[in-house]
């Protein structure tokens, strides 16, 4: 399966089949895990874990969001400057490595127990647990909370492009034609996850260099303990940065920060640069 085929295939799942994933692809997805390369130099490690060979009397509560699941990949990070980039980036890598792996998935920032989960995967002083995910074979039927978070949050719908993506600055859109071979990798970024499907990136494409801002919702910053936005930036960065990848271009992150201050409420993140 290509990235773009995960991406376009990939959706949040919350309910799973009573069935533990088979040990095959629960190595192959621990090899994985345990190789994601990221942007940036923050350290951050991911473990896997199984709800049923866990002391029941640690509680892996989901507060009802997820069902049947058996496993979850959990995210432990070290808080540094980018490490919310770099943990989107990582986390999204194998996100979409177990959705080619023919697996279901659901980002986790807000809805599970932090305490449980940070005491079974054994979380050290340092780190914190920002994200989980539930991994395993997709259910049949959606559970009654399930739809209701689909609907709440309005999951199945994405921006447009004239929203999120500009030409130069943020007074004109960039429409396809324009984006030339860049089409695919910015599509891509359309169709990402996001907390809340707030979709908080904006892209300016300047010839060959990308900028990516953030587009805060306000009131979200601080509402569960650190900038969950931040990471929606950095599954924006995985998206682009694959897709690229995957064409046979190549690039680099650059920091411009010195070059743009905020700019009509938009949050300067990081460049991407194309390379000759
Ligand atoms: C960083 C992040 C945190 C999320 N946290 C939660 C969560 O706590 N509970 C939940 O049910 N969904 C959570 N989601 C899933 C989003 O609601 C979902 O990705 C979005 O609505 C788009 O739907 P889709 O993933 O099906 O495309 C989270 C997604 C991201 C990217």
């Amino acid at each position: 399966m290509t990235i773009q085929q995960a991406i376009s295939i990939r959706k949040s799942i919350r309910t799973y089949k009573d069935e533990p994933i088979s040990e095959e692809l629960k190595s192959e997805l621990k090899k994985y895990i345990e190789n994601a390369g990221v942007p940036f130099d923050t350290k951050q490690r991911f473990i896997l874990i199984d709800t049923d060979i866990t002391d029941k009397k640690v509680k892996l509560g989901t507060y009802g969001v997820i069902s049947g699941a058996k496993t979850f990949i959990c995210a432990a990070v070290e808080p540094e400057e980018r490490y919310e980039e770099n943990l989107g980036y990582a986390f999204e890598k194998i996100i979409l490595h177990a959705t080619s792996l023919g697996l279901g998935t659901c980002w986790l920032g807000g809805t599970f127990n932090k305490s449980g989960f940070s005491e079974v995967a054994g979380l050290k002083e340092n780190e914190i647990m920002p994200v989980v995910s539930p991994v395993g074979y997709t259910g049949e039927k959606r559970s009654l909370i399930d739809r209701a978070l689909v609907m709440g949050a309005g999951s199945k719908n994405r921006k447009n492009w004239s929203e999120l993506f500009f030409n130069k600055n943020f007074d004109t859109p960039l429409n396809k034609d324009e984006a030339g071979c860049f089409k695919d990798a910015l599509e891509m970024v359309r169709l990402a996850p996001s907390a809340s499907n707030k979709q908080p990136w904006r892209i300016v494409k300047d010839g060959n260099t990308f900028h990516f801002f953030l587009r805060r919702t306000t009131g979200y910053r601080g509402l569960i303990g650190f900038d969950i936005q931040r990471l929606d930036i950095g599954i924006a960065m995985c998206h682009f940065e694959a897709v690229i990848n995957e064409q046979g271009l190549k690039g680099a992150w650059i920091d411009g920060k010195s070059e743009f201050k905020n700019v009509k409420g938009l949050e300067y993140i990081i460049s991407f640069k194309i390379a000759d």
